[in-house]
């Protein structure tokens, strides 16, 4: 017989072909005439029925056991499934004790219950189809790049820099150096990246657009439902830029782009999320396709903010940062659709940030993206091109020698260029409408917990 795909069953072309799946049981039902088993193989949402004389009720056979199905395939007399598999052999490859087993027939379970699990929760139809959508999106972000002209760049995992200036690093060290510079393994401090930047504006200075896309670390000690230790990143850099226009098009596209592939190519996945763990989501997100992102300044958002009625923990006032609270209401307050922010104080930002010398208010050309249920999605900036400028910001941050390498770029040939990263588990949460970042990323990194 033929070895099929599960997902390959439901293309017409199969029936009356005698074949053979393997996967697992979602579905156990023993009849006195016949049994009736689903089988799934992660090959999309969708399980096959099988049907086979009772007599083939191996005592071994049962829900989230491992199996193998050999028989013909036969359009179905119900109306629920097109095709169903008329077994000529059951073999159970592996059982699976019911008692123990985390997982109950016919139940469904909570994101976070499955959570408790991350060794077995991709047996679960709600996180294979969350596996299915990130692999979907990452293959989009991907296109999308490659469509537009940037060149994918691997930057480095281990490095010396602080990218973000923000302290939030995870020291690097073979285990039993006693992480003095001297005799350490590189000689010098090392670190997991936080961002990938600094290594792209090194790009950038021969290739117009490249990017990148790999896991980035932080040691934000923070508990929050948007905060991981560990997430992927995904990062442009762009050069002979105009203005921060040159940056919100193309976070704008790519978040289109890679939504109408996921929505395309894994509808039943997403449904599934819409239906079962954020009911009503789907209008959210149609509105967010729909229209385009609004653009206020920060001076702007303050004004919104010190306007409206809402009390607000954190403070409102110009210089200070916004915090998710704000980020929600200015969502809210621009029609629960993304909504970028420009011109940033300049003291809030990291010292590559270009410099709004122009502006009435000391303010940088960064930007940021909000957007629904999440806030932050994107973080970026155009960066200072401008050598004079630059130096003298290293040299007030103390970091003229460490980065006297970055002020190269500036001397060599040194184009105004910006770039933004692009959180991608935010991402996934903004599009499926989940509620915590732990939910959408195979192995959650936080503070306290690094399971298996
Ligand atoms: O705003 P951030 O810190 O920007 C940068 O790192 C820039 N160097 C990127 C660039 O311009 N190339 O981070 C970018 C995005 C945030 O907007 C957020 O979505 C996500 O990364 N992010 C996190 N996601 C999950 N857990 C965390 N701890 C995150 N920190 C940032
Ligand atoms: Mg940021």
């Amino acid at each position: 017989p033929t070895k099929l795909r599960v997902s390959e069953a439901f293309l017409d072309a199969q029936v009356g072909e005698n074949v053979r799946i393997q996967g697992w049981v979602r579905s156990f039902r023993p009849q006195k005439q016949n049994l009736f088993l689903h089988v799934n193989d992660g090959s999309s949402l969708k399980s096959l029925q099988v049907i086979a004389p009772a007599g083939m009720n191996d005592p071994l056979l049962g829900f989230g056991c491992a199996v193998e199905v050999k028989g013909i395939l036969k359009k179905s007399p119900h109306s629920k499934q097109p095709v169903e598999l008329e077994a000529e052999q059951i073999r159970v490859i592996g059982e699976c004790n019911p008692v123990d087993f985390p997982f109950k027939i016919k139940e469904r379970h909570s994101l976070e219950y499955i959570r408790q699990f991350l060794h077995l929760r991709c047996r679960t139809n709600a996180f294979s189809s969350l596996l299915r959508i990130r692999s979907e999106a990452t293959a989009a972000v991907h296109s999308y790049f490659k469509n537009n002209g940037f060149l994918l760049i691997h930057t480095p995992t281990i490095t010396s820099n602080d990218c973000e200036g923000a302290g939030e690093l995870f020291q690097v060290e073979p285990p039993g150096t006693t992480f003095a510079n001297e005799g350490s393994f590189f000689s010098v401090p090392v670190y997991l990246t936080v961002s990938g930047q600094l290594h792209l504006e090194v790009m950038s200075g021969a290739f117009p657009r490249v990017y990148t896309f790999g896991p980035t670390f932080r040691a934000e000690n923070s508990q929050s439902r948007r905060h991981l230790a560990e997430f992927f990143m995904v990062e442009a850099e762009i050069s002979f830029t105009e203005s921060i226009e040159d940056l919100t098009k193309v976070m704008e596209e790519l978040f289109r782009s890679v939504t109408e592939s996921v929505l395309a190519h894994c509808e039943e996945d997403v449904d599934l999320f819409h239906k079962y763990v954020a009911p009503g989501h789907r209008d959210t997100l149609d509105d967010m396709l729909r229209k385009s992102f609004p653009v206020i300044t920060y001076t702007e958002a303050i004004d919104i903010l010190k306007r409206s009625s809402e009390t607000f923990t954190f403070p409102t006032d110009w210089g200070c940062d916004l915090m998710t609270e704000h980020e929600k209401f200015l969502v809210k307050h621009c029609g629960n659709i993304p909504v970028f922010v420009t011109d940033y104080p300049y003291d809030l930002k990291p010292f590559y940030a270009r410099d709004n010398q122009d502006h009435p208010k000391h303010t940088a050309a960064a930007v940021d993206l909000l957007v629904p249920g999440v806030g932050e999605l994107c973080g970026g900036s155009l960066r200072e091109e401008r050598l004079d400028l630059l130096r003298s910001r290293l040299g007030e941050c103390g970091l003229e020698d460490t980065y006297s390498w970055y002020l190269d770029l500036r001397r060599f040939g040194s184009v105004p260029h910006g770039g933004f990263g692009l959180g991608f588990e935010r991402y996934l949460q903004c599009i499926l409408g989940v509620d915590n970042i732990k939910d959408v990323i195979p192995f959650p990194r936080f503070s306290h917990s690094c399971l298996l």
